[in-house]
């Protein structure tokens, strides 16, 4: 439980869609904040790691808990206190959110840690992210998002903002961060640190 004038945690859920650096630097910008975070993942978020990031899991892990504002719990630790809603937090963000987490949600299956807290900020009215990731879509996944939308879970693909000419895939992934910690509320507005590279000449 948070002492009291502690700030209230967000609660980051990595699945195992396509996108694990969109987790990691969603962990890394949260804390650079001083937001506190409570972090999961899926098994499949790390068998999709494992594909995409140079740095393993477990190293990753240790680096976050060294920080104070960090705590991480299995995904298939049931008791843990995001489990429940007498866990205040600031709302969740699932990111990278994979269509099979999406569907989980959907019909409320809360079959592990992840999926339970994001049931858990449904049923107590808190903010849920889900940063999707799949294309291209079936009309399963189609459903199971607008069910979610119209719930008022926020969508949000993690697409480039290809106005503002983005040169690396960390401008993207910088770029889709900050779209989802405005929409999370954990951010007033999108960061100045965000660069415009202007047209090539
Ligand atoms: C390298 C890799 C990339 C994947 N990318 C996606 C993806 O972008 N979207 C998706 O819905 N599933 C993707 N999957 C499949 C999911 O990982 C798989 O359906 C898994 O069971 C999802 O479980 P989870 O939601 O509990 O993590 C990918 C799997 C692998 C191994």
């Amino acid at each position: 439980m948070p002492a009291e004038g502690q700030k209230l945690a967000v609660i980051v859920g990595m699945s195992g869609a396509s996108g694990a650096m969109l987790g990691k630097r969603a962990i890394e910008r949260l804390l650079e904040l001083q937001v506190p975070v409570v972090a999961t993942a899926s098994a499949g978020a790390r068998v999709v790691w494992q594909e995409e990031m140079p740095e393993p899991f477990p190293e990753a892990l240790a680096r976050w808990q060294e920080q104070p504002g960090f705590t991480y719990y299995p995904v298939g630790d049931l008791k843990a206190p995001i489990a429940s809603g007498t866990y205040p937090s600031r709302g969740m963000v699932v990111v990278p959110c994979s269509m099979g987490t999406v569907a989980a949600i959907a019909h409320g299956l809360s079959s592990n840690l992840l999926q339970r807290a994001a049931d858990v900020c449904l049923k107590e009215g808190r903010k849920l992210v889900l940063v999707t990731r799949e294309t291209p879509l079936s009309p399963i996944h189609l459903e199971n998002m607008l069910a979610l939308a119209r719930l008022g879970v926020t969508i949000l693909s993690p697409e480039p903002a290809f106005y503002l000419h983005p040169r690396t895939i960390e401008d993207v992934v910088e770029f889709v961060v900050e779209r989802a910690l405005v929409a999370l509320g954990a951010l007033p507005q999108l960061g100045d640190h965000l660069t415009y590279h202007g047209p090539k000449e």
